[in-house]
Protein backbone atom coordinates (compact mmCIF):
# COMPACT_ATOMS: atom_id res chain seq x y z
CA UNK A 1 0.00 0.00 0.00
CA UNK A 2 1.18 3.25 -0.90
CA UNK A 3 0.21 5.59 1.67
CA UNK A 4 -0.33 9.90 0.75
CA UNK A 5 -1.09 12.21 3.56
CA UNK A 6 -2.02 15.63 1.48
CA UNK A 7 -2.86 18.96 3.09
CA UNK A 8 -6.39 19.07 1.85
CA UNK A 9 -9.24 17.60 0.13
CA UNK A 10 -8.62 19.59 -2.32
CA UNK A 11 -5.08 18.59 -2.96
CA UNK A 12 -6.36 15.03 -3.15
CA UNK A 13 -9.00 15.55 -5.79
CA UNK A 14 -6.21 17.76 -8.10
CA UNK A 15 -4.04 15.11 -7.63
CA UNK A 16 -6.16 11.63 -8.46
CA UNK A 17 -7.96 13.54 -11.07
CA UNK A 18 -4.80 14.34 -12.62
CA UNK A 19 -4.09 10.51 -12.70
CA UNK A 20 -7.35 9.30 -14.07
CA UNK A 21 -7.02 12.40 -16.81
CA UNK A 22 -3.54 11.02 -17.81
CA UNK A 23 -5.09 7.28 -18.28
CA UNK A 24 -7.84 8.59 -20.47
CA UNK A 25 -5.19 10.28 -22.43
CA UNK A 26 -2.79 7.44 -22.82
CA UNK A 27 -5.32 4.58 -22.80
CA UNK A 28 -8.45 6.05 -24.70
CA UNK A 29 -10.08 2.62 -23.95
CA UNK A 30 -9.42 2.15 -20.41
CA UNK A 31 -12.16 1.18 -17.70
CA UNK A 32 -12.59 3.15 -15.02
CA UNK A 33 -14.06 1.82 -11.72
CA UNK A 34 -16.22 4.53 -10.05
CA UNK A 35 -17.22 4.84 -6.59
CA UNK A 36 -20.20 7.18 -5.30
CA UNK A 37 -20.49 9.35 -2.00
CA UNK A 38 -19.20 12.32 -1.21
CA UNK A 39 -15.80 11.40 -1.87
CA UNK A 40 -15.33 11.51 -5.66
CA UNK A 41 -17.81 14.50 -5.98
CA UNK A 42 -14.67 16.68 -5.98
CA UNK A 43 -12.56 14.43 -8.68
CA UNK A 44 -15.87 13.80 -10.86
CA UNK A 45 -16.05 18.35 -11.21
CA UNK A 46 -12.30 18.11 -11.84
CA UNK A 47 -12.82 15.72 -14.62
CA UNK A 48 -16.08 17.77 -16.08
CA UNK A 49 -13.87 20.55 -15.64
CA UNK A 50 -10.61 19.63 -17.61
CA UNK A 51 -13.03 18.07 -20.39
CA UNK A 52 -14.79 21.69 -20.81
CA UNK A 53 -11.14 23.37 -20.87
CA UNK A 54 -8.80 20.97 -22.36
CA UNK A 55 -11.56 18.31 -24.24
CA UNK A 56 -10.41 15.25 -22.59
CA UNK A 57 -12.88 12.68 -24.79
CA UNK A 58 -14.42 9.87 -23.06
CA UNK A 59 -15.54 9.01 -26.18
CA UNK A 60 -13.60 5.05 -25.78
CA UNK A 61 -13.51 5.06 -22.12
CA UNK A 62 -15.73 2.34 -20.39
CA UNK A 63 -17.02 2.93 -16.48
CA UNK A 64 -18.48 0.51 -14.28
CA UNK A 65 -19.33 1.44 -10.86
CA UNK A 66 -19.42 -0.29 -7.59
CA UNK A 67 -22.66 -0.50 -6.29
CA UNK A 68 -26.78 0.59 -6.41
CA UNK A 69 -29.70 0.83 -3.75
CA UNK A 70 -32.24 -1.99 -4.60
CA UNK A 71 -35.62 -1.16 -4.97
CA UNK A 72 -35.30 3.32 -5.36
CA UNK A 73 -37.20 3.90 -8.63
CA UNK A 74 -34.56 4.99 -11.17
CA UNK A 75 -35.81 8.58 -12.01
CA UNK A 76 -34.91 9.01 -7.50
CA UNK A 77 -32.14 11.44 -7.38
CA UNK A 78 -30.17 9.27 -4.53
CA UNK A 79 -30.14 6.30 -7.01
CA UNK A 80 -26.37 6.22 -8.14
CA UNK A 81 -27.53 5.66 -11.73
CA UNK A 82 -29.07 9.61 -11.31
CA UNK A 83 -25.88 10.37 -8.95
CA UNK A 84 -23.23 9.57 -11.88
CA UNK A 85 -25.46 11.06 -14.46
CA UNK A 86 -25.76 14.25 -12.58
CA UNK A 87 -22.36 14.44 -11.36
CA UNK A 88 -20.55 13.22 -14.13
CA UNK A 89 -22.07 11.48 -17.45
CA UNK A 90 -24.08 14.16 -18.66
CA UNK A 91 -21.09 16.40 -18.91
CA UNK A 92 -18.42 14.26 -20.73
CA UNK A 93 -18.72 13.33 -23.75
CA UNK A 94 -19.18 9.11 -22.90
CA UNK A 95 -21.24 7.05 -24.37
CA UNK A 96 -23.78 5.82 -22.19
CA UNK A 97 -23.79 2.51 -23.69
CA UNK A 98 -20.41 2.44 -22.04
CA UNK A 99 -21.47 3.38 -18.27
CA UNK A 100 -22.13 0.24 -16.30
CA UNK A 101 -23.82 0.41 -12.52
CA UNK A 102 -25.72 -2.58 -11.28
CA UNK A 103 -29.36 -3.46 -11.58
CA UNK A 104 -31.31 -2.50 -8.26
CA UNK A 105 -34.60 -2.77 -10.13
CA UNK A 106 -34.31 -6.06 -11.72
CA UNK A 107 -37.34 -8.71 -11.06
CA UNK A 108 -34.17 -10.94 -10.68
CA UNK A 109 -31.73 -9.97 -8.86
CA UNK A 110 -29.64 -13.25 -8.47
CA UNK A 111 -29.90 -13.28 -12.29
CA UNK A 112 -28.72 -9.24 -11.80
CA UNK A 113 -25.99 -9.79 -10.06
CA UNK A 114 -24.70 -12.46 -12.35
CA UNK A 115 -25.02 -10.37 -15.12
CA UNK A 116 -22.52 -8.05 -13.37
CA UNK A 117 -20.24 -10.58 -12.80
CA UNK A 118 -20.20 -11.45 -16.44
CA UNK A 119 -19.73 -7.90 -17.49
CA UNK A 120 -16.82 -7.15 -15.02
CA UNK A 121 -15.00 -9.89 -16.37
CA UNK A 122 -14.88 -8.29 -19.90
CA UNK A 123 -14.53 -4.75 -18.16
CA UNK A 124 -11.47 -5.30 -15.53
CA UNK A 125 -10.95 -1.48 -14.18
CA UNK A 126 -7.51 -0.06 -15.04
CA UNK A 127 -8.17 2.28 -12.16
CA UNK A 128 -10.91 1.17 -9.16
CA UNK A 129 -11.49 4.49 -6.85
CA UNK A 130 -12.82 3.58 -3.66
CA UNK A 131 -13.74 5.63 -0.55
CA UNK A 132 -14.20 3.43 2.63
CA UNK A 133 -17.14 3.69 4.80
CA UNK A 134 -16.28 4.26 8.59
CA UNK A 135 -17.55 0.70 9.51
CA UNK A 136 -14.66 -0.13 6.93
CA UNK A 137 -16.40 -1.25 4.02
CA UNK A 138 -15.71 -0.82 0.40
CA UNK A 139 -17.94 -0.87 -2.50
CA UNK A 140 -20.84 -1.88 -0.13
CA UNK A 141 -19.31 -4.62 1.32
CA UNK A 142 -20.39 -4.62 4.68
CA UNK A 143 -17.93 -6.17 7.68
CA UNK A 144 -17.87 -9.73 7.57
CA UNK A 145 -18.77 -10.01 3.87
CA UNK A 146 -16.28 -12.94 2.59
CA UNK A 147 -13.11 -11.93 0.43
CA UNK A 148 -13.69 -14.20 -1.99
CA UNK A 149 -17.02 -12.67 -2.49
CA UNK A 150 -18.56 -11.49 -6.49
CA UNK A 151 -21.73 -9.28 -7.43
CA UNK A 152 -24.27 -9.81 -4.59
CA UNK A 153 -27.48 -8.53 -2.85
CA UNK A 154 -26.18 -7.17 0.79
CA UNK A 155 -28.25 -5.67 4.20
CA UNK A 156 -27.26 -2.36 4.91
CA UNK A 157 -26.31 -2.31 7.99
CA UNK A 158 -27.88 0.54 10.24
CA UNK A 159 -24.50 2.46 10.73
CA UNK A 160 -24.20 2.38 6.98
CA UNK A 161 -28.02 3.65 6.89
CA UNK A 162 -27.30 6.18 9.43
CA UNK A 163 -24.31 7.41 7.66
CA UNK A 164 -25.96 7.78 4.35
CA UNK A 165 -29.46 9.49 5.59
CA UNK A 166 -27.58 13.08 5.09
CA UNK A 167 -29.05 12.43 1.58
CA UNK A 168 -32.77 11.38 2.38
CA UNK A 169 -35.29 12.97 4.06
CA UNK A 170 -35.13 10.68 6.81
CA UNK A 171 -33.56 7.59 7.22
CA UNK A 172 -36.86 5.65 6.54
CA UNK A 173 -35.96 6.64 3.55
CA UNK A 174 -33.12 4.97 2.67
CA UNK A 175 -33.12 1.70 1.26
CA UNK A 176 -31.97 -1.69 3.67
CA UNK A 177 -30.36 -3.17 0.54
CA UNK A 178 -27.93 -2.51 -1.76
CA UNK A 179 -26.43 -4.65 -4.98
CA UNK A 180 -22.36 -4.73 -4.72
CA UNK A 181 -19.41 -5.87 -6.90
CA UNK A 182 -17.99 -8.19 -4.17
CA UNK A 183 -14.67 -8.11 -2.98
CA UNK A 184 -13.01 -10.24 -4.84
CA UNK A 185 -14.27 -8.34 -7.96
CA UNK A 186 -12.67 -5.03 -6.20
CA UNK A 187 -9.19 -7.06 -6.00
CA UNK A 188 -9.17 -7.70 -9.42
CA UNK A 189 -8.85 -4.39 -10.23
CA UNK A 190 -5.21 -3.43 -12.27
CA UNK A 191 -4.89 -0.25 -9.71
CA UNK A 192 -7.09 0.75 -6.61
CA UNK A 193 -6.82 3.69 -5.36
CA UNK A 194 -8.77 4.53 -2.06
CA UNK A 195 -9.85 8.09 -0.71
CA UNK A 196 -10.35 8.85 3.25
CA UNK A 197 -11.13 12.20 4.50
CA UNK A 198 -12.11 13.55 7.48
CA UNK A 199 -12.05 12.39 11.39
CA UNK A 200 -14.99 9.75 10.79
CA UNK A 201 -13.71 7.38 8.72
CA UNK A 202 -9.91 7.89 10.82
CA UNK A 203 -10.65 4.43 12.74
CA UNK A 204 -11.40 2.84 9.79
CA UNK A 205 -7.96 4.32 8.22
CA UNK A 206 -5.77 2.94 11.01
CA UNK A 207 -7.32 -0.55 11.19
CA UNK A 208 -7.26 -0.99 7.31
CA UNK A 209 -3.68 0.30 7.24
CA UNK A 210 -1.92 -0.89 10.35
CA UNK A 211 -4.69 -4.05 11.52
CA UNK A 212 -4.97 -7.36 10.71
CA UNK A 213 -6.80 -8.69 7.15
CA UNK A 214 -9.64 -9.76 8.70
CA UNK A 215 -13.54 -9.67 7.06
CA UNK A 216 -14.40 -7.87 10.16
CA UNK A 217 -12.96 -4.78 8.90
CA UNK A 218 -13.52 -5.69 4.72
CA UNK A 219 -10.55 -2.55 3.46
CA UNK A 220 -8.25 -4.34 5.25
CA UNK A 221 -7.59 -6.89 1.93
CA UNK A 222 -6.04 -4.15 0.11
CA UNK A 223 -3.50 -5.00 2.52
CA UNK A 224 -3.24 -7.83 -0.38
CA UNK A 225 -3.46 -6.09 -3.35
CA UNK A 226 -0.05 -5.23 -5.41
CA UNK A 227 -1.32 -1.75 -6.64
CA UNK A 228 -2.49 0.11 -4.18
CA UNK A 229 -2.90 3.74 -3.44
CA UNK A 230 -4.31 5.29 -0.52
CA UNK A 231 -5.28 9.61 -0.20
CA UNK A 232 -6.04 10.24 3.28
CA UNK A 233 -6.03 14.25 4.41
CA UNK A 234 -4.57 14.78 8.38
CA UNK A 235 -7.82 14.04 9.92
CA UNK A 236 -8.45 10.63 8.57
CA UNK A 237 -4.78 9.97 9.36
CA UNK A 238 -4.57 11.09 12.46
CA UNK A 239 -4.55 8.07 14.08
CA UNK A 240 -1.56 6.71 12.05
CA UNK A 241 0.24 10.12 12.87
CA UNK A 242 -0.18 9.74 16.12
CA UNK A 243 1.32 6.66 16.33
CA UNK A 244 4.76 7.99 14.75
P1 LIG B 1 -18.66 8.76 1.54
O1 LIG B 1 -18.93 7.20 1.59
O2 LIG B 1 -17.81 9.00 0.35
O3 LIG B 1 -20.03 9.39 1.37
O4 LIG B 1 -17.99 9.13 2.83
C1 LIG B 1 -17.85 6.34 1.40
C2 LIG B 1 -18.34 4.92 1.48
O5 LIG B 1 -19.30 4.66 2.21
O6 LIG B 1 -17.71 4.05 0.85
Amino acid sequence: MNIHILRSKHEIDRVVSNELIQLVKTNPACVLGLATGSTPLGIYGLLVKDHQNNHTSYQSVTTVNLDEYIGLEITHPETYHQFMHRNLFNHIDIKSSNTHIPNGLSQDMIQACLDYDQLLSKYVPDIQLLGIGANGHIGFNEPNTPFDSTTHIINLTQKTREDNARFFNNIDEVPTQAITMGIQNIMDAKKIILIATGASKAKAVHDMISGDVTPSLPASILQKHPNVDIYLDKDAAKLLLEKK
